[in-house]
């Protein structure tokens, strides 16, 4: 299979170098666990994914451009419907933003169903002088602080499983049922944000795009095609190589190989090198894949890990996402494009502005500032623009809910805000109100509109 990949196999990966993998201390439990998920069925399929390269390709042209989304770690505690449901609802608020900001169709792809492996700067963490495993991922291990919770257990790969299902068949089923239908933007509201400052503005858009769709029925005789057919897309790290390499099937029909557990799996920063496991594993699966570019890697090993993991320069293959820091972006990230324009390499390129910006608050909470968020993604649109190059989508660590993780935005929330509802068991994510303005912010950017 993949006959144009020169020897890979799901398996190759083996034989490089795997970090920010996990020490069980039941291999046979494992292995167990590992050949019951071979034989489960898949969670996507092929068609679909081809359907997202094609879509992908379209953004990286400047035709369509890409919103994903979603926590920086999934919980299995959050496998529930209304946080679901929330979700997908700001998903869907911002991408109608954007449509209209942007005037283009927006791909949306959730952090969501599969995004349970975290990679950590620490392998251990220490509270009052005790030290346990760090906290890798509901999948791995549990977030308490106990040598029983922070024990790995294989058993949780096949609940991670289970809840990317039960999240999937939810998601497919609001879609088919109409629930992401733009006509019913209407119901999309979610309590908690009915205060929130930029609110009118998202509601007197949705009324514009009404008024539009009405029109454009009005003078076709017919329902707009296509807009009752809103589709998600997945993502996630494919960080734990065993789960990833379960899931990765020969599709015949296709004559290639497919990680089958997700639409657009991504390599993290930290496993992002040459000659490592995750680059290796990814390069021979048919899936479109992201990488996690920061400030510290040179111009010329993006080229060449663009190259390697593209090899025949498909457009629609590789997203490169960039997540510098507001500081560093200017001086960083025009390097990168030159490079990557002067090899003449086809990448998608996105900006995910928040995890250049994680910083620590005065009670040691992770927080990250809304305005350095937006600042970082300002200049990565005025860089593109400037450049002539295309940015074709955004990457966010957001919520459905009213939490208190990242400080600023019209919403107010403020650094001793911070504990009030502070949920996430690793990054800060968006809370509605912050998510909502940051669309606004982008398609104003994008659109100089006036929103207040
Ligand atoms: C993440 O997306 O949660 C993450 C860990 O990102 P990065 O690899 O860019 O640090
Ligand atoms: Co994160």
């Amino acid at each position: 299979m993949n006959r144009a990949i020169s020897n890979w196999s799901p398996q190759s990966w083996h034989h490089k170098k795997a970090v920010q993998q996990v020490d069980y201390q039941d291999e046979a439990h494992l292995s167990s666990v590992l050949s019951q998920l071979r034989k489960h069925p898949p969670l996507v399929t092929s068609w679909e994914i081809e359907g997202l390269r094609k879509q992908l390709a379209e953004a990286a042209s400047g035709q369509r451009f890409v919103l994903q989304g979603g926590d920086c770690a999934e919980s299995f505690e959050d496998c529930r419907v209304e946080f679901i449901k929330n979700r997908l609802k700001i998903l869907l608020q911002m991408s109608v933003i954007l449509i209209y900001g942007l005037k283009m169709p927006v791909i949306r792809v959730g952090r969501f169903a599969g995004q349970y492996a975290k990679p950590r700067s620490d392998s251990t963490e220490t509270r009052n002088g005790v030290s346990l495993p760090s906290y890798r991922g509901d999948n791995i291990n549990a977030a308490q602080f106990t040598q029983e919770a922070r024990t790995p257990d294989p058993d949780r790969l096949m609940q991670a499983y289970y809840c990317s299902a039960i999240q999937l068949n939810l998601v497919r089923a609001l879609a088919d049922a109409g629930f992401a239908d733009l006509h019913n933007a209407d119901n999309w509201n979610l309590s908690f944000a009915q205060e929130a400052p930029y609110i009118d503005r998202y509601h007197s858009i949705i009324r514009k795009i009404h008024r539009a769709l009405d029109f454009a029925k009005t003078v076709s005789d017919h329902p707009i095609g296509g807009l009752g057919q809103v589709t998600f897309f997945t993502s996630h790290e494919a960080l734990h190589l065993p789960y990833e390499e379960a899931f990765t099937r020969d599709v015949v029909h296709a004559n290639a190989t497919y990680n089958l557990s997700t639409h657009l799996p991504w390599i993290g920063k930290r496993t992002l090198f040459d000659e490592s496991a995750h680059v290796e594993y990814m390069r021979g699966i048919r899936n479109p894949i992201g990488i996690k570019i920061g400030h510290d890697m040179s111009p010329d090993d993006l080229v060449m890990l663009a190259r390697h993991l593209n090899p025949l320069n498909d457009l629609g293959r590789l997203m490169v996402i960039s997540r510098m820091g507001a500081s560093k972006v200017e001086d960083c990230l025009p390097r990168m494009i030159d490079a990557i324009q002067r090899a003449g390499v086809n990448v998608l390129w996105c900006c995910d502005p928040m995890h250049g910006n994680t910083e620590t608050a005065s009670g040691g909470i992770k927080t990250r500032k809304f305005e350095n968020i937006l600042s970082e993604l300002e200049s990565v649109i005025d860089i593109h623009g400037r450049m002539n190059t295309i940015l074709g989508g955004v990457h966010f660590e957001l919520t459905g809910e009213d939490v208190t993780e990242c400080v600023g935005g019209a919403s107010g929330v403020e650094e001793e805000d911070l504990n009030q509802r502070y949920h996430s068991t690793v990054d800060p994510r968006l809370n509605v109100s912050q998510s909502l303005e940051m669309a606004l912010k982008i398609a104003q950017k994008y659109q100089e509109f006036e929103i207040i």
